[in-house]
């Protein structure tokens, strides 16, 4: 493994990727079953639960943990539409997509990063696994400089990066580093998209108090005030991605989210999935 020079990042919202972890187990994602956990399951199966209760009074907010499962999806049925030669996922967290994308294109290269302490735990549970020669693990600091310095762009498919469930722990100085660390990387390895999503804040203050709740408890573990440092709208993530390095960037409509017929009424989604490109 190599190391980036390193800024502090933000680990703490690493416990989230457990219960997120124990999120795609449930929902059946291929090799999740490799990092479902205990911490991750006493995370997500109360919140679950929960959120099954309040359904019928609530059918948005409650709502919640089956969007993760639309979230989780969508980024690989994207990330696979793309037939990239080299795919790059920052803060990949306790996710399987890229091992089991990686085991299905041996043609292609998939590389993890996150900051050391996930990176090391992730490793640690993959130890006795039977990884795919393509697939590979690094250290990496979305912050930190340098960061893929090492990469290469691919002699066949495209350039890929994606970011799940992490740019919105990050307030907007660090929001507009990061986006400028992903689009030199993607510009530096001959141009590339990127998919990200994000939790505008106009969207959720349609989901009433439970809103407040989860994003109280998410401050408490990130140590971050969420509603504040989320993007008030849409149109302001995509004119911070303009200005940090994208050429462009767009929502991504419906039409081309897999199965969205099957998904919960998209007005009851709290996020969004935006698409950039250098
Ligand atoms: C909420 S988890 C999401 C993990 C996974 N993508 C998912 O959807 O389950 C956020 C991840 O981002 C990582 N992270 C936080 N700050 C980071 C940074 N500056 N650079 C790279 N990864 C970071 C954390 O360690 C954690 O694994």
């Amino acid at each position: 493994m190599t190391t980036t020079h390193s800024s502090a990042g933000n680990p703490r919202v690493s416990l989230t990727g457990y219960a997120t972890a124990s999120a795609w187990t449930h929902f059946g994602f291929e090799h999740a079953q490799w990092f479902s956990t205990l911490r991750g399951r006493a995370l997500f199966l109360p919140l679950h639960l929960g959120c099954r209760a309040l359904r019928r009074f609530a059918p948005g907010p409650g709502a919640f943990t089956e969007t993760l499962y639309w979230r989780h999806h969508w980024f690989s049925e994207w990330a696979a539409r793309q037939c990239p030669g080299l795919a790059i996922e920052i803060g990949a967290g306790l996710s399987t997509r890229g091992i089991a994308h990686a085991a299905r294109n041996p043609q292609m290269q998939w590389v993890d990063y996150d900051l050391p302490d996930m990176v090391h735990a992730r490793a640690n549970m993959l130890a006795s696994r039977d990884l795919p020669a393509n697939y590979t693990l690094e250290p990496g600091d979305l912050l930190a400089t340098g960061l893929g310095a090492q990469l290469t762009a691919p002699s066949r498919g495209s350039v890929i990066a994606m970011t799940e469930g992490v740019t919105d722990y990050l307030n907007r100085e660090e929001k507009q580093r990061a986006w400028q660390s992903i689009s030199s990387l993607l510009k530096r390895l001959g141009g590339g998209r990127y998919l990200l999503e994000i939790y505008p804040r106009d969207r959720i203050a349609a989901f009433g108090p439970a809103a407040g709740v989860v994003l109280d408890a998410l401050r408490r573990i990130s140590g971050r005030d969420m509603l504040s440092q989320l993007c008030s709208s849409t149109d302001e993530a995509i004119g911070l991605l303009e200005n940090n390095g994208f050429s462009r960037a767009r929502v991504l409509p419906e039409s081309e989210l897999a199965d969205a017929g099957r998904a919960p009424p998209p007005s009851q989604r709290a996020f969004v999935l935006i698409e950039a490109q250098t």
